[in-house]
């Protein structure tokens, strides 16, 4: 049986062993998929260990993403791009560095809440880990124009700068802004900010949203609470991130097994689970 697991710290609540799992019943994949608490210190030494025990590969969550395409010895452009990593993937001697952060979340947008996002004007708040995988994916799926608005500008302009040659090639008009007075209005809204962690509420002004517009917070349960009632609120179509998070896994379960699973029968499984 191939073994996988997900490494972060903390990772008591981490749902993916949940997900890969019934990922493998319902595709009929002989492989099993654990949790492993990881010291803050221990990352290449626990992945060293989790190959030498025979693990064929593994997800990488909080706070190891942004040390692990240092880890591997080759690298898909996704993850050069975003310099993070989520899915790592044993190859023989090789290990391969991938990032499914961004797809799951353009087939959340597109496939599983129906925006198509050809021609929309898209905001992405946050320059961290999550927004960082996001940028690449989402230029190529063809909106006008992505803002990416963040606390720290500095953060904002160094992720966007280095998606400039991609954004050319797709025609994508990719700027930056503070948090404070983000120009414009858009049709689809991405909070890839950490605000709600420390209870400060939605880091932007409801201006940004337009009617009916899709408001996505990237985290998920009591995290992400805050904001989809924030959205919700303020005349949009509100999601959490369980559906990102889902489609990564299964963006994910492609790289290590070569089968698409069915992700959206998983996420009502999911939801439902959770409700
Ligand atoms: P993640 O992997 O979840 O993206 P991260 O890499 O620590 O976590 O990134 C956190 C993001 O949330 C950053 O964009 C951070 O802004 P800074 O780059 O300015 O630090 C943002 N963030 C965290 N707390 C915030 C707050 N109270 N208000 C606004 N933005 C916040």
């Amino acid at each position: 049986m191939d073994l996988y697991c997900v490494m972060g710290n903390p990772i008591e609540h981490s749902r993916s062993p949940w997900i890969h799992t019934r990922f493998s019943q319902l595709t009929g994949q002989d492989m099993r998929y654990e949790k492993r608490l990881i010291p803050l210190d221990g990352f290449a030494d626990s992945l060293r260990a989790f190959r030498d025990e025979g693990g064929r590969g593994c997800n990488v969550t909080v706070p190891f993403k942004f040390e692990s395409p240092a880890l591997a010895t080759k690298l898909t452009s996704r993850a050069r791009l975003a310099q993070a990593s989520n899915t790592l993937r044993f190859d023989g001697n090789d290990v391969l560095g991938d990032n499914t952060d961004g797809v799951g979340l353009v087939a959340e947008i597109q496939r599983n809440a129906g925006v198509a996002l050809a021609g929309s004007d898209v905001l992405l708040a946050g320059a961290g880990g999550a927004a960082s995988g996001a940028l690449g994916p989402l230029i190529e799926a063809k909106p006008r124009r992505i803002v990416v608005a963040n606390r720290t500008v500095d953060k904002a302009k160094s992720l966007v700068d280095r998606h400039a040659s991609l954004a050319s090639v797709h025609g994508v008009e990719v700027s930056v802004s503070p948090l404070a007075g983000i120009a414009g209005n858009f049709d689809v809204v991405l909070n890839a900010t950490a605000a709600s962690m420390s209870g400060s509420g939605v880091p932007f002004a409801a201006s940004v949203l337009k009617p009916r517009c899709l408001a996505i917070d990237m985290m998920y349960g009591p995290a992400a609470a805050p904001f989809v009632q924030w959205a919700q609120e303020n005349g949009a179509l509100a999601r959490d991130g369980l559906g990102m998070l889902v489609e990564q896994a299964a963006e994910a379960f492609l790289v290590w097994r070569g089968v698409r699973p069915p992700s959206q029968q998983v996420l009502a499984e999911l939801r439902a689970t959770l409700a």
